[in-house]
């Protein structure tokens, strides 16, 4: 087993602390913020992620991991130190390396043996050549630093899962002793790996990431090119994915795509390719169809009614996705600023994620609106004149097509995640418009006195 250092404790290096600790290995996590390390150390995870808080205690009280702000103590005898810290999206579309460049000076200044430092954050192809030469820059002491890259490829919301039953684990090394730690660390996981170039690596992690990206774009292109035909996106994806080539996996057409990776590593891959004078013109319409992608419904309801002024718009779900309180690139963000600003009266519901987002739209006036935080649907739904949807919560997931006939004032659905049957809203009385899909008959709103509605 081996002395491990982990310098961040967000998504990416805490549950890889975590798991470490879980298949044997000595961690100690390192983070700046003294008040995150206190909790830690008490047991409590700062994020919320399944399954990441029991790992935690039940390591914590075997005492293979701790937490420190102390980063000297913990780098400085440590066999191998994982970097997971944030590599943020900068105006220009390239990532903002600050973060590593601290810890890597940091690690040149406490090391006092020969160790490994594994980037696991996403950084542009070629900087783990340059944060090796950094830090030997910045060497006190006569030892010998290597740096490899292990891309990190866990899903917010099954984090613990994803790492301790990853795919693959892709390390990218350039000597035979560096891999050979690694594969020495990773040997408890039982997983398959793939051992590459360093640059290769970190190449994987952005081609990986923007394929997916452009998956979902593509679904979402032909999911709007499906309304204008009349075929149904669902159906569409459910024969595509007989096509082993293809894959049933993520082919969901919806709002675009949010988080805290794809619209990032999809424009830092742009960027990449800019820089070395060459256009990705698949990326770049990804990224494009995206950008539309996220206010498609509040343009279809916009075409739809007169005005928002005054209506009671009901919002259920504010993350980028169910599972996580992460609302980074998320949909409700670019939608809610619009409807406060057409003077809508928001109702948001989400289980876990009003909190930050009452962070950027404090409860109250906003725009020529309002917005008010609810902890239960029902009253999200009470009177309302309209209501979005905007992620798959399994508590969304469960209001039948009825409850929104009961309790809406007019019963006016946009649902961005494509939750439910069109055949069944329609029954149930619902006037509901998807993505990529037909929507229900425009008459049932039709005796509706207290909206406006345009014919279109
Ligand atoms: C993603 C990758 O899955 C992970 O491998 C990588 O390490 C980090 O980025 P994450 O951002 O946590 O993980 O979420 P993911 O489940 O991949 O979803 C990303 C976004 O795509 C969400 O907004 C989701 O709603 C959207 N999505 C996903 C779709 O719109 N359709 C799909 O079919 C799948």
């Amino acid at each position: 087993m081996y002395k491990i250092a982990v310098a961040g404790t967000g998504y990416v290096g805490l549950v890889a602390g975590v798991c470490f600790a879980e298949v044997g290995h000595q961690v100690t996590c390192v983070d700046i913020d003294k008040k995150k390390v206190e909790i830690m150390k008490s047991g409590i995870s700062p994020i919320y992620e399944e399954g990441l808080e029991e790992l935690m205690q039940k390591n914590n009280a075997a005492g293979r991991i701790d937490y420190t702000t102390d980063y000297q103590s913990a780098y400085k005898d440590a066999d191998a130190i994982f970097i997971g810290v944030g590599t943020p999206e900068q105006p220009d579309g390239s990532a903002n390396l600050s973060f590593i460049a601290t810890v890597a000076r940091q690690i040149a200044e406490s090391v006092v043996k020969d160790c490994l430092v594994v980037v696991k954050s996403t950084v542009p192809v070629g900087t783990n050549d340059k944060v090796e030469q950094f830090i030997k820059d910045f060497l006190i002491n006569d030892v010998k630093v290597e740096v490899a890259s292990n891309p990190e490829f866990l899903a917010q919301g099954s984090a613990v899962h994803d790492t301790l039953h990853a795919e693959r684990i892709i390390i990218g090394t350039e000597s035979k002793q560096a891999e050979h730690l690694l594969m020495k660390i990773y040997e408890p996981f039982h997983l398959p790996i793939v051992s590459v170039s360093r640059r290769s690596a970190e190449m994987i992690k952005y081609a990986s990431n923007d394929f997916l990206a452009l998956k979902i774009s593509y679904m979402n292109d032909i999911a709007n090119l499906c309304e204008l035909v009349g075929a149904d996106i669902q159906d569409v994806a459910k024969g595509m994915s007989f096509d082993e080539r293809i894959g049933s996996k993520f082919l969901n057409a919806g709002i675009g795509f949010g988080g805290s990776c794809f619209p990032k590593d999809t424009k830092a891959l742009e960027y990449i390719a800019r820089q070395n004078g060459y256009e990705l013109k698949t990326v770049k319409a990804a990224i494009g169809v995206n950008n539309e992608q996220k206010t498609m419904l509040y343009k279809k309801a916009s075409k739809r009614l007169i005005t928002f002024n005054g209506l009671k718009v009901a919002v259920l779900g504010l993350t980028f996705k169910p599972g996580t309180d992460d609302l980074r690139e998320a949909a409700s963000l670019e939608n809610v600023p619009l409807l406060l600003e057409q003077g809508a009266n928001i109702f948001a519901y989400d289980p876990v994620g009003a909190e930050n987002f009452a962070k950027v739209h404090p409860e109250g006036r906003g725009g020529r609106g309002s917005i008010t935080y609810v902890s239960n649907i029902e009253h999200a739904l009470e009177g309302a004149n309209v209501c979005f949807i905007f992620t798959e919560w399994g508590e969304v997931k469960a209001v039948t097509p009825e409850k929104y006939k009961a309790l809406m004032r007019t019963p006016l659905v946009y649902d961005g995640r494509n939750i439910y049957r069109v055949d069944k809203m329609q029954e149930a009385g619902v006037e509901y418009h998807s993505i990529g899909r037909k929507s229900t008959i425009r008459e049932v709103l039709k005796e509706s006195k207290n909206l406006e509605l345009q014919n279109s």
